[in-house]
């Protein structure tokens, strides 16, 4: 099983960005731990802080991979393009997020990709990553 992970903007500044939000681990660190826990997964890791690049992405792994985990940070709030992208491809999409948006400013209430994912986790910290892929085996 080949999975895609697509981290949107500021997420690269895990570990210093916000801590008591995000915590205080680089998403290096903790993939390096996720591929060892899942070892018979195929696991790709992507980050862009640019929204024409998240979508490229999604076009160019969302035909021949079997799900994509994507949190778009802040593009979650504001992308129809990224929703589009979404619809587009074959490949189910999990939405993660690392805090509880909706505990959290009204603005982070909406979201683009909701309504076109296979299904969203969000509040669980970085632990979200590994239900998002443990919701792709068949169990
Ligand atoms: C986030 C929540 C978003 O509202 C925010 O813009 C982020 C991170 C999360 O993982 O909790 O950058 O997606």
């Amino acid at each position: 099983m080949k999975l895609v992970i697509i981290n949107g903007p500021n997420l690269n500044l895990l570990g210093k960005r916000e801590p008591e939000i995000y915590g205080g681990t680089t998403f290096e660190a903790y993939f390096g731990a996720l591929k060892q826990r899942f070892p018979r997964v195929e696991l790709e890791y992507f980050q862009s802080n640019i929204e024409g690049e998240i979508i490229d992405k999604i076009q160019e792994v969302g035909f021949d991979c079997d799900g994509i985990v994507l949190n778009a940070a802040a593009y979650t709030h504001t992308s129809v393009g990224i929703g589009d992208a979404i619809k587009a491809i074959e490949a189910p999409v999990v939405e993660v997020h690392i805090s509880n948006t909706h505990k959290r400013e009204e603005f982070r209430h909406v979201s683009y990709i909701s309504p076109v994912a296979k299904g969203v986790i969000l509040g669980f910290g970085l632990q979200g990553y590994d239900l998002a892929i443990i919701s792709f085996m068949h169990l």
